[in-house]
C-alpha cells in the first residue's frame, strides 16, 4: 500500500497538465484503477485482514482524491498565469490618430441638427423609407393625378400584376413621418424626422438617394411666429453665428397652408459662402403651417390643434456649411474623400461642446 501510495502522490506531483493529471486520476481510482482493483479484493479477505486493509485503503483513496483536486487546482492556476504573462495588452500605448475611419459628413450634420432641434425639445422620430403611396402622397394632401407626384421623380415599387393593391414607393420626402408620428403619439407633438428619400434625379447637385430632416411641432396656438422663430434659432446655431437674417417667400406645398420657402441672407464674395451677411439669398427650406387635411389625415383634430412643418435637404446644408462643391461624391466611397471631409469620430455634435470643431 505504500508503494501505490509513492507511485501515484508523486505521479500526481509530476503532472504537468490536466491531460496527463486525467490519465493518473484513471490508473490510480478510475473504474479499473489499481486502488478501485484492490478495493475490490476487500471482500476476498478474512475479517481480520478486512479490517486493516479496509480503512487503510479508504485513507489511501481519500489521499489520492484530494491531492488530485489540489494538483487540478494549481495546474489551472499555474494556466493563467502563464495567460496573463503572454496575452498582455499594454494600455498606455498611444492610440492611432484618427483611426482608420471617420464620420460621414452626412452622419455629421445629422447629428449637428438632432442636437440644436432636441435643445428646443423636438425629439428625433423616423419611418421606413419604402412606404405605402397613401403615406407619402394621400395623407399629405397630395391626391392621384395631383401635378406633385409628377414633379417628384418617383421611384414605384414592383407589385404582381394578381395583386391590386396601388403600389408603394420609395418615399420621396421625409413628410410621411409626420403622419406616423401623428399616429402613434397624437398631440402636442414636437418631433424631427431625419433620413434617407429617393427621386430619380441626378446631376451636381442631385443624386437618387439623399437626406432630408422633416420637422413638426404640433399644439394649441402654434403660429407662423412660432415657426420664424424656430428656424432662426436653428440656423444661427447650425452656421454658428450670431445674427442672420431670414427671408420667408410665399410658396406652395399641398400638405401647407399657408406655405413659405425660406432663405437665409448670404454672401459668396471670393466664392466662399458667408451666412448672415451680403446681398444674396439662399434658400434652404420648405415650410408653413399644418393643413388641416394633414392634421386629419393623422388622427388630430384640426378644430383644436394646429402646427407647423418644414422640411430642409441635409446633404444640401451640408455641401453650404462644410464648402463641398458635388454632391455626387458624397456617395461615392472614395477613402480620399471621406478623409478630406470626415470627421472625427469621437466629437459628438453637442451646443455646449460645440457643433464641428
Ligand atoms: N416635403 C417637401 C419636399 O420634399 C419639403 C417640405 C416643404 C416639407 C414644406 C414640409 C413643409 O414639412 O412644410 O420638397
Amino acid at each position: 500500500m505504500q508503494e501505490l501510495r509513492n507511485k501515484y502522490i508523486s505521479a500526481i506531483a509530476d503532472a504537468a497538465d490536466e491531460a496527463t493529471l486525467e490519465d493518473v486520476r484513471l490508473a490510480a481510482v478510475g473504474k479499473k484503477g489499481e486502488v478501485s482493483l484492490k478495493m475490490r479484493e476487500l471482500g476476498k479477505m478474512n475479517p481480520e485482514e478486512r479490517q486493516i486493509a479496509g480503512p487503510a485503503l479508504n485513507a489511501l483513496k481519500n489521499e489520492i482524491n484530494s491531492a488530485l483536486v489540489a494538483r487540478k487546482v494549481s495546474l489551472a492556476d499555474a494556466a493563467l498565469e502563464d495567460r496573463l504573462r503572454n496575452e498582455w495588452l499594454d494600455v498606455t500605448l498611444p492610440s492611432r490618430r484618427r483611426g482608420q475611419g471617420s464620420i460621414h459628413p452626412v452622419s455629421q450634420v445629422t447629428e449637428e441638427v438632432t442636437a440644436i432641434f432636441a435643445d428646443m425639445g423636438f425629439a428625433v422620430a423616423e419611418g421606413p423609407q419604402v412606404d405605402s403611396d397613401w403615406y407619402n402622397f394621400d395623407a399629405l394632401n397630395i391626391p392621384d393625378h395631383h401635378p406633385a407626384r409628377a414633379e417628384m421623380d418617383t421611384f414605384y415599387m414592383y407589385r404582381s400584376e394578381s395583386d391590386n393593391q396601388p403600389p408603394h414607393v420609395l418615399r420621396t420626402h421625409t413628410s410621411p413621418v409626420q403622419l406616423r408620428s401623428m399616429e402613434k403619439m397624437g398631440a402636442p407633438l414636437r418631433i424631427i424626422c431625419p433620413g434617407g428619400v429617393y427621386r430619380a434625379d441626378y446631376d451636381q447637385t442631385h443624386t437618387p438617394m439623399f437626406h432630408q430632416v422633416e420637422g413638426l411641432a404640433v399644439d394649441k396656438d402654434i403660429s407662423m411666429a412660432n415657426l420664424k422663430w424656430a428656424l432662426e434659432e436653428f440656423v444661427k446655431a447650425f452656421f454658428e453665428v450670431d445674427e442672420v437674417e431670414l427671408r420667408f417667400r410665399a410658396s406652395h406645398f399641398p400638405f401647407t397652408e399657408p406655405s413659405a420657402e425660406v432663405d437665409i441672407r448670404c454672401s459668396w464674395a471670393g466664392g466662399q459662402l458667408k451666412v448672415g451677411e451680403g446681398d444674396d439669398w439662399l434658400e434652404i427650406l420648405g415650410s408653413g403651417m399644418v393643413h388641416p387635411k394633414v392634421l386629419k389625415a393623422g388622427g388630430i383634430d384640426p378644430n383644436e390643434w394646429q402646427g407647423f412643418a418644414f422640411g430642409m435637404g441635409i446633404d444640401r446644408i451640408a455641401m453650404l456649411k462644410y464648402g463641398i462643391p458635388d454632391l455626387r461624391a458624397f456617395f461615392d466611397s472614395d477613402l480620399r474623400w471621406l478623409h478630406h471631409y470626415g470627421f472625427g469620430s469621437l466629437d459628438q455634435p453637442s451646443l455646449q461642446g460645440g457643433l464641428s470643431r
